[in-house]
């Protein structure tokens, strides 16, 4: 017998409705966040991820139109060198690099599936490979996590040049990076005119006096490394020299005013533990860089003062190994900005006097890199999709090297979000809790976060932190991403526990 004839018989019914009134009313189930450490993988960060189809967030504007028009300046500054060829063999080399853009350009606009990164024998393609393997087959531009689609969009960038014979490693974003270096003439005078003569504290003074005179200097140079990161480049394309003038302004009374917008501010704790490095007689101070040009000049203004107080008696500058992110430095902006300073001539409407104090400057700093007082170096680490709780178990080496340093100072708003796993963490949420691994794991070195914010993730603004940034959604709705406000995040840092590795 069939079952409809078994129901129309009087057996079992075709269909079963469950009555569950007698249970407990449905409740709002609210998913658990964070998620559990074992959880989280780069598809699944421990706060929900961003993505770039979602609309309400900077990932949206950035994935659908941020990211196109900034590969459609890139494609036209590879024409314009292009244009200047006289080789064969150079410029058919070239212009096949400039189609793998075209083709980059099709699949970022019709938003093409992820596929695995050629293999041009590059240090980081395995790291890519796996990652895109293991978290990311099937996902596209739009569905993958805002930040491994567009770290992997550099990455392609790069690979359309890295696959070819001639132009492995052309910058597309050069010119631009060097271009916005020469229009920032004031502020650059501004302070090579203040700190070309080396830090003295004035004669006479009380041991109290003087250690607050340099309490004094080390905040306005925090804040002038901190603010240097308000130019980036991916955001100012069409900037006035006079917008660019204003977001410059270094001079004290500007750095007073400023200090009220630095929502989550550890400087006081900062201050505390570089000071401690002294009585060690000066301690290793790394940098993870972010941009070049005027903000890499601010943070060697910062690095100077550093090692001459003798707060720190080593600084280990951490570039990129490729364009990325449109204006991060790499070996060749480091070096370019200190030829600059000493040789060149960017800025025809200088005053000897200000061109004798860069040059000074300039000098100087080359001699620390001679000394190896400043060292500069690019791991493949930094031009990869991961975040950094992922650092010591995808880069155990620069971990290792990390560990060995007394204050690891990470730039900007990309390495903020690579630190907090870019996610939609409470603003309340502690910084060392943000930054997972970066704190907890053994031998985490103390981090400190310098970052003007430029996207969504904000995290470390205290306890009333969630009614902080609600009232600023209210009444200020682009403040993630104006560059107005900042954080100055400091990890705990366990010394009692801190491994040393020889
Ligand atoms: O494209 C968005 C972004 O990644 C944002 O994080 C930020 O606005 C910018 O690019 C990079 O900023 P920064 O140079 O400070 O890391
Ligand atoms: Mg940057």
């Amino acid at each position: 017998m069939s079952n409809t004839e078994a129901s129309q018989a009087g057996g079992a019914p075709s269909r079963v409705t469950l009555h569950l009134g007698h249970l407990p009313k449905k409740t709002d189930i609210k998913a658990p966040w964070p998620r559990t450490p074992t959880r989280v993988d780069p598809n699944n960060p421990p706060w929900p991820a961003y993505r770039g189809y979602h609309e309400y967030s900077f990932a949206h504007a950035t994935m659908q139109s941020r990211l196109p028009t900034i590969l459609g300046k890139a494609i036209e500054d590879a024409i314009r060198t292009l244009n200047d060829q006289a080789e064969e063999e150079r410029v058919v080399d070239l212009s096949e690099s400039i189609e793998r853009m075209g083709g980059l350009m099709t699949d970022l606009s019709g938003n093409a599936k992820l596929r695995p990164i050629i293999d041009d024998s590059e240090a980081d393609v395995a790291l890519w490979n796996k990652e895109i393997a293991k978290y990311f087959q099937g996902k596209d531009f739009m569905n993958a996590p805002w930040l491994f689609a567009e770290a992997y969009k550099y990455r392609r960038l790069h690979e359309c040049f890295s696959v070819s014979k001639f132009w492995k490693d052309y910058d597309v974003f050069y010119r631009q990076k060097c271009d916005t270096f020469s229009r920032s003439a004031d502020a650059v005078f501004e302070l090579s005119m203040r700190f070309a003569e080396p830090f003295k504290i004035a004669e006479g003074l009380s041991n109290q006096e003087e250690l607050e005179a340099e309490r004094l200097m080390f905040l306005e140079l925090t804040q002038v490394c901190l603010w240097g990161n308000s130019t980036d480049l991916s955001l100012l394309i069409n900037m006035s020299e006079e917008q660019i003038k204003a977001l410059q302004s270094t001079g004290g009374d500007h750095l007073a005013a400023t200090e009220k917008n630095i929502l989550g501010n550890d400087l006081g704790r900062l201050w505390e533990t570089v000071k401690e490095l002294r009585q060690k007689t000066g301690g290793r101070i790394d940098f993870v860089l972010d941009n070049a040009g005027f903000e890499l000049y601010c943070d060697m203004v910062y690095a100077d003062f550093l090692l001459q107080s003798g707060l720190a008696n080593q600084i280990r500058f951490h570039g990129k190994r490729f364009a990325w992110f449109v204006s991060d430095v790499t070996r060749k902006d480091w070096n370019w900005l200190l030829n600059t300073m000493v040789y060149g001539q960017l800025f025809p409407k200088a005053s000897e006097e200000e061109l004798e104090s860069l040059r000074r400057l300039g000098r100087r700093w080359k001699q620390y890199e001679k000394e190896g007082k400043w060292v500069y170096e690019q791991h493949p680490f930094w031009c990869t999709g991961y975040t950094y709780w992922d650092l010591h178990s995808e880069a155990p080496d620069l971990f290792f090297h990390l560990s060995k340093s007394d204050l690891v100072i990470f730039k900007g708003d990309l390495n903020h979000r690579k630190l907090t796993y870019d996610c939609a963490a409470p603003a309340s949420t502690p910084f060392d809790v943000a930054i997972g691994p970066m704190a907890s794991a053994a031998g985490a070195p103390r981090i400190a976060s310098l970052r003007t914010i430029k996207s969504d993730v904000v995290v470390g603004l205290g306890s009333e932190g969630d009614d902080v940034a609600e009232k600023l959604d209210e009444t200020e709705p682009g403040w993630k991403i104006s560059g107005k406000y900042a954080v100055v995040l400091l990890s705990d840092g366990r010394p009692g526990e801190k491994v040393r590795f020889a």
